[in-house]
């Protein structure tokens, strides 16, 4: 069987962010805005998996910015890589970004931080699955 999860970013843990629905298209009630625009805002997530293997964790975004915005991603603090985020050409057109990460059994937490010079993009979810599909790019 596989395993899926969605965690809302409105319902995150977060520092230098604010919550917002003014932009369509996300789940949930709304999604968060890295604001003000400067590095070091995160989100951090704590989620719950049924058992320790590699998870797709795939992050749910949009931004009409010009440039990437980057995001570094730590997995239980130990950091895994700086994902690009490139612009989706619309406030409201959402895409995806994906790492291939080791989970443990039970709780984890993870952030997203942005490190660019515009802060991040706007984050509607993270979605954890155990299998690439839906969204996620083949890894
Ligand atoms: C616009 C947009 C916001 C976005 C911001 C940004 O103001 O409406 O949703 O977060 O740009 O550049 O980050």
């Amino acid at each position: 069987s596989s395993i899926q999860q969605t965690y809302e970013a409105e319902d995150a843990e977060a520092e230098g962010t604010i919550v917002d629905n003014k932009h369509p298209g996300f789940t949930g009630d709304g999604f968060r805005d890295y604001n003000p625009n400067v590095p070091g805002g995160y989100i951090e997530w704590t989620v719950n998996l049924p058992q320790e293997k590699d998870y797709y964790l795939v992050f749910r975004y949009a931004h009409a910015g010009g440039s990437e915005r980057p995001a570094e991603v730590r997995v239980n603090g130990e950091k895994m890589e700086e994902l690009p985020f490139p612009p989706t050409g619309d406030w409201a057109t959402w895409n995806y970004q994906t790492i291939h990460a080791p989970l443990q059994e039970g709780e984890n937490v993870i952030r997203l931080t942005a490190t660019g010079a515009e802060g991040g993009g706007n984050i509607d979810h993270l979605r954890i699955q155990d299998h690439p599909e839906e969204g996620g790019p083949e890894e």
